[in-house]
């Protein structure tokens, strides 16, 4: 490799092959469920949540998976892993549809590493344990909480990997939100906002409105350039007493274009209760074949718990 293509590959000149997916959280806010589930398994219909995220990054052309986990999750890996005696009783049971859709959890040719991290020291940290799967190339971050709802249409990621390539550049996900919740969030300040991309000038994590520089806030999609994992080496805990990603990127686009981009879709914050109530109700009203019984249960509870003020 010439040192030219190494800093082609550096800034992003190809589609994005890995994922990183940080699911090391301890996920109190759903707990007891949490206590022996983690929270990247809870399910939004049949999937559970960790699925979604895979199957956008897979979709946007991603084969090498890393998830970034602790020592209590097994759940995760245990599902990413073959299921010999559950595959061989559905094949003998002549059960070819739910075969298949135990064999696609991780469909031929996309494989799943699993990295450690041993101390919860925050998001920067989660993605620096990931550098050694990943090494020198632009790759994705996808946090499962965030579940973005596409109906159909191009999943987010794949989205942000169309504008990584055409700007050779990082991509970080944003959404318009009241300026109230600006405490929640990464916020991105950029230099012009056409359309649904501009070019990242300043970001600061979990900013008190009045001080916000603006309302757009970080969803859990990056696209980064590897000489993140340099930045991340340094740096220090910031907010929450925790080493974050958006410190890291904050000085990465001194060096390197970052755009936020504003992705065509619908995200639901399963980090949450009533987000991911929100998502339940939104995959079901629009399941191929719930959906018609969705909206009867959803009209009769309404009807019986006396709703008329909505
Ligand atoms: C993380 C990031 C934050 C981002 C958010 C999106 O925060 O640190 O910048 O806006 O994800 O969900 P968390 O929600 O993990 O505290």
């Amino acid at each position: 490799m010439t040192s030219g293509s190494v800093t082609d590959a550096r800034r992003g000149n190809r589609r994005i092959r890995k994922a990183v997916f940080p699911v090391a959280g301890l996920g109190t806010r759903f707990l007891p469920a949490t206590k022996t589930v983690p929270k990247e398994m809870l399910p939004i219909i049949d999937k559970p949540l960790i699925q979604y995220a895979v199957d956008e990054a897979i979709e946007a052309g991603c084969d090498t998976l890393v998830f970034v986990t602790n020592r209590y999750k097994h759940a995760v890996a245990d599902y990413f892993d073959k299921a010999y005696e559950l595959e061989q009783k559905l094949e003998r049971a002549g059960k070819t549809e739910q075969l298949e859709l135990v064999r696609n959890v991780l469909p031929p040719g996309v494989r799943a590493i699993f990295v450690t991290q041993a101390e919860a020291l925050g998001l920067g940290h989660a993605v620096l344990c990931a550098r050694p799967v990943i090494g020198d190339e632009p790759f994705a971050v996808l946090l499962p909480d965030d579940l973005i709802w596409t109906r159909g249409g191009p999943g987010a990621l794949s989205q942000m990997a169309d504008l990584a390539q055409a700007q050779q550049a990082s991509v970080i996900a944003i959404q318009d939100v009241q300026r109230s919740q600006t405490g929640s969030y990464g916020i991105v300040a950029t230099e012009d906002f056409s359309g649904r991309e501009g070019r990242i000038t300043a970001i600061v994590e979990k900013p008190a409105p009045e001080v916000a520089p603006s309302t757009r806030a970080v969803v859990g999609r990056y696209i980064l350039s590897p000489r993140i994992f340099d930045l991340l080496e340094t740096t220090p805990p910031g907010a929450g007493g925790e080493i974050q990603l958006t410190d890291a990127i904050s000085q990465l686009l001194r060096e390197d274009p970052v755009f936020a981009y504003r992705f065509r879709g619908t995200r639901f914050d399963c980090g949450a209760h009533i987000g991911l109530i929100e998502a339940t109700i939104r995959y079901a009203l629009d399941h191929e074949v719930l959906s018609d019984a969705a909206r009867r249960v959803m009209q009769n509870a309404l009807d019986e718990l006396g709703v008329t003020d909505l």
